[in-house]
């Protein structure tokens, strides 16, 4: 395992510990919420928790969480969610995030707002001093509005990229939409650029998680640290 993958169990382990019983559990998608996930899985499987239930905020992390056998709802059931555990690209000091590396933050943003509880997992790389030093913003859009989005886009002095899979294919989220990353550079006013691009209708979501986020657990100078 490598030094970033040990960081990513490490962080996930911990936080899956905040779970306990009779909760319900927003399961977030990345490579290391996977980690919070699998513990979960443990955790319930060994009857250290029970009588928790489930959302998960992908499709990928569904069908982990089926493999592991926890118990699965969703909002029609249940539209307060006790705790989440999720990954993050970028971390600022105040806890506010870039998010959707992975794809998954239309889904990640609901959750997160549903949530009494939104604990963050994250390997050294993540934090950062100000939002989009090292990640473009992930914005998801409809498919008829791309050209006029990315236009918009651009006009607040963006470089746009439309998202594609490996084998040059469009990349489809979850819901059927196109990811745009948008690289705005250091971004000096996070809550003011979440504002203009949630004035866009052809704009679904962004993956500006601003005042969302109660505890990060991630590792600096090698040490496991919890921020809140
Ligand atoms: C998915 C996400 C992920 O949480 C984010 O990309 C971090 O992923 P990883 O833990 O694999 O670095 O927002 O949409």
């Amino acid at each position: 395992m490598t030094k970033e993958e040990e960081q990513k169990k490490l962080v996930g382990e911990k936080a899956a510990l905040y779970v306990k019983s009779n909760m319900i559990i927003g399961l977030g998608t990345g490579s290391t919420a996977y980690y919070a996930t699998l513990k979960i899985g443990e955790l319930y499987k060994n009857g250290i928790i029970e009588n928790i239930n489930c959302i998960p905020s992908s499709i990928h992390t569904e069908n982990l969480a089926k493999e592991l056998g926890l118990p699965l709802t969703d909002f029609n059931l249940h539209q307060e969610i006790d705790i989440t555990i999720d990954g993050a690209d970028e971390i600022d000091e105040s806890l506010n995030l870039i998010k959707g590396g992975g794809g998954a933050l239309l889904r990640e943003k609901v959750i997160a707002q549903a949530s009494k509880r939104l604990i963050i997992v994250a390997d050294e790389s993540k934090l950062s001093e100000k939002l989009g030093t090292k990640w473009a913003v992930p914005i998801e859009v409809i498919p008829f509005a791309v050209g006029v989005e990315t236009k918009y886009l651009q006009s607040l002095g963006a470089k746009v990229e439309l998202r594609k899979n490996k084998n040059g294919e469009i990349y489809i989220t979850d819901e059927n939409n196109f990811i745009l990353d948008s690289d705005f550079g250091v971004i000096k006013n996070p809550g003011q650029l979440e504002f203009l691009l949630n004035r866009r209708a052809g704009i679904v979501e962004n993956g500006m998680f601003i005042g969302l986020t109660n505890r990060v657990i991630a590792i600096k100078n090698n040490e496991l640290l919890e921020l809140t």
